[in-house]
């Protein structure tokens, strides 16, 4: 199949061809977690680059859970209008634009000094790293209710600011995925235990962010096809949530995996392993894709033409591109235009795994930086010069969120 054909969504809207730029975390918002210039720049690179859906990186629900200090919230009206400038700007081209909402759980750093929620009280385990991140204190009934809440007030803000649509992220093991997921939710009470019951949030979430929007609003959720840990949440309870996942108006599923534990987002299993080279997800997602009644969506590895179209030709809707689009935001342009690109960024082989995750979001978050600000990206910078850099700007931005939380 063509990746230039247009797809139409359950609920009749249309995305213009079949290739996504996946959420990306660019982490600039300004110091009251609100879009900044440098976001609206960012997206106008992206917005000439002919994708037919933009997705946002994740924007919390919550300015008390943040995956990082320079993260977008998006919880009330303070801000609408440049939230409005933004979806304005990602839509300039023709793109369906998306917003991607999270809360990040356990996965969200110590010295932001907010109280970490999760089902329960298992800390992330990265070994010497794993201080870094807050304890997380197990949630209550209310807070349950209070972050599914969230979830259908951001959707129905992101409405009204003018995006297409939102998305959902139950993946990477945030919040939803920590529910899902056998080993992060010991709860004994209906939102743990059974898959049914660890499922309970996502599907309570999706059903309350439906009722908050219009029926041509698009409605997305990102889902791991694995966790990729032993005990996990595995290939068989993805296939199982899909099936109930069916039964609600979803416009369109993304499969990715893996957590900070296990990045498989990065093509690295919990043990090392390398998965395959191009389209990580890409077998595991064709037989969950023939039980999904909605479009699904597979992002992860893929930075070429040939792989777009083989993984459309496996009985996917459509290919989502986070790295290659941060290294060419033209991408797609380009491809329809005849041009053979395949970006790529050299791999990171440090033998410190969490190290190298690090570095290997770095040196993406670097060109995103360099794009926000007007620049053409720069592939070949030194890994571990992104990485300082990055270090450097969160420091930076974790006490200026910290001033701002306490205000
Ligand atoms: C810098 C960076 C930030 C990311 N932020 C997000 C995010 O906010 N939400 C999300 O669902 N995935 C996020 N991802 C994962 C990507 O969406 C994607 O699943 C992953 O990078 C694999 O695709 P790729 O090989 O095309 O990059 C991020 C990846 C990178 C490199």
């Amino acid at each position: 199949m063509s990746p230039f054909q247009t797809l139409n969504l359950p609920n009749g809207q249309t995305i213009g061809n079949r290739i996504a730029k996946a959420a990306m975390e660019e982490n600039l918002a300004d110091t009251r977690q609100a879009p900044s210039d440098a976001l609206l720049r960012l997206y106008q690179a992206w917005a000439g680059g002919e994708a037919g859906l933009l997705l946002t990186g994740n924007v919390m629900i919550d300015r008390r859970a943040m995956t990082g200090p320079g993260g977008v919230a998006l919880e009330d009206e303070q801000h609408l209008e440049r939230f409005r400038q933004w979806a304005t700007i990602g839509r300039a081209g023709g793109a369906q634009f998306w917003v991607q909402l999270n809360h990040p759980g356990r996965q969200t750093m110590a010295n932001l000094g907010q109280q970490a929620w999760a089902p329960s009280a298992v800390a992330l385990d990265l070994g010497s790293f794993s201080k870094m991140f807050a304890e997380p204190k197990p949630m209550t009934e209310s807070d349950i209710h209070e972050v599914i809440q969230r979830f259908a007030t951001s959707a129905a803000l992101a409405e009204k600011a003018g995006f297409t649509g939102v998305q959902i992220h139950a993946a990477h093991g945030y919040l939803i995925s920590q529910f899902l997921s056998p080993l992060t939710n010991r709860r004994t009470d209906q939102w743990g235990g059974s898959l049914e019951n660890r499922a309970r949030l996502l599907l309570a979430v999706v059903s309350a962010v439906r009722k908050a929007v219009s029926a041509q609003f698009c409605v997305s959720v990102k889902l791991n096809s694995a966790d990729f840990q032993r005990g996990g949440f595995d290939a068989d309870d993805a296939r199982q949530v899909i099936q109930w996942l069916n039964e609600q108006q979803l416009d369109l599923l993304e499969l990715s995996g893996g957590s900070y534990e296990a990045p498989a987002m990065q093509g690295e299993a919990r043990d090392g392993r390398t998965l395959a080279r191009e389209a990580y997800f890409l077998e595991m997602a064709g037989e969950l894709a023939s039980v999904a009644r909605m479009p699904v969506m597979v992002t992860g590895g893929i930075r070429r033409l040939a792989i777009v179209e083989q993984v459309l030709d496996s009985g996917i809707a459509m290919a989502g591109i986070g790295t290659a689009m941060a290294v060419e935001p033209h991408l797609v342009k380009h491809w329809r235009e005849g041009k053979n690109s395949h970006p790529q960024l050299p791999p990171i082989l440090w033998k410190r795994k969490p190290l190298a995750a690090l570095a290997t979001m770095a040196v993406v978050k670097f060109q995103l930086h360099r794009l926000s600000r007007g620049h053409q990206p720069r592939p070949q910078v030194s890994a571990l010069w992104a990485l300082i850099r990055d270090q450097l700007y969160i420091a930076r931005r974790t006490r200026q969120y910290k001033q701002a939380m306490t205000k």
